[in-house]
């Protein structure tokens, strides 16, 4: 059986209660922390920096998975890391050199990720897949929660399993943007591994029961 693993994203938590919702995050079914880091150039959007990722990791007791969306990311790897992200995902369309990035990444003992838009085709990560131990899919354009789903994802999932497999790599497959219990099986079933979901789990009545509705539809 897979299992699937579910990263829901802090960007839709309330940020003044935030240590109750991370609480509920450890106590939940969840896998892992997924932390989106917006800069406003790369995204048209601002999130949050480090003295809220200092935060987080100090009450995370699970994978803090880092989507940094932010240009020339390759300063802060280093900062990234001592504050405890585990998983650190680089935009494909941000980094001038990729394989320099990746590798700078996993000097410092994290997991390396590249996030592509839904305009970049995962054609591009043929030859970096190797040195990629997450791909994170963006399902819809990066920069806000609680968009909608692009449905092309399910086309892209099985090219990138394709390349995946043709390279011999042990590459997660990770779908970030309008996940809901409407897609997150088929998703599963076309290759992922991991599903974000930020909206759907926060705005939810019950959030440790929706993660936990996730986690139980997606076991193949
Ligand atoms: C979007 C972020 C996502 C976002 C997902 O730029 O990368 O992680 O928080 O939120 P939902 O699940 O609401 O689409
Ligand atoms: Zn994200």
């Amino acid at each position: 059986m897979k299992n699937t693993l579910i990263a829901p994203s802090v960007l839709s938590a309330d940020f003044a209660n935030l240590q109750r919702d991370i609480e509920m995050i450890n106590n939940s079914a969840a896998d892992w922390f997924h932390i989106d880091i917006m800069d406003g150039v790369f995204v048209p959007n601002i999130s949050f920096g480090m003295p809220i990722l200092e935060a987080i990791a100090r009450h995370a007791k699970k994978t803090i998975d880092v989507h940094l969306m932010i240009v020339n990311p390759d300063p802060y790897i280093k900062t990234f890391a001592a504050l405890g992200a585990n998983n650190l995902t680089v935009h494909y369309e941000a980094c001038t050199h990729l394989h320099r990035s990746l590798q700078a990444i996993k000097a410092e003992g994290m997991k390396a990720g590249v996030a592509i838009n839904p305009h970049t085709n995962v054609a591009l990560l043929e030859d970096t897949i190797k040195d990629i131990d997450l791909v994170c899919l963006m399902s819809v354009n990066p920069g806000f929660g609680g968009q909608s789903f692009i449905e092309n994802t399910y086309k892209k999932i099985v090219q990138l399993r394709e390349i995946i497999v043709r390279n011999n790599a042990d590459t997660l497959i990770e779908i970030d943007g309008g996940v809901s219990d409407k897609n997150a099986l088929e998703l599963v079933q076309k290759g992922a591994d991991v599903l974000v979901a930020g909206n759907f789990v926060f705005k939810s009545g019950n959030p440790t029961q929706t993660i936990a509705d996730l986690k139980n539809l997606t076991r193949i």
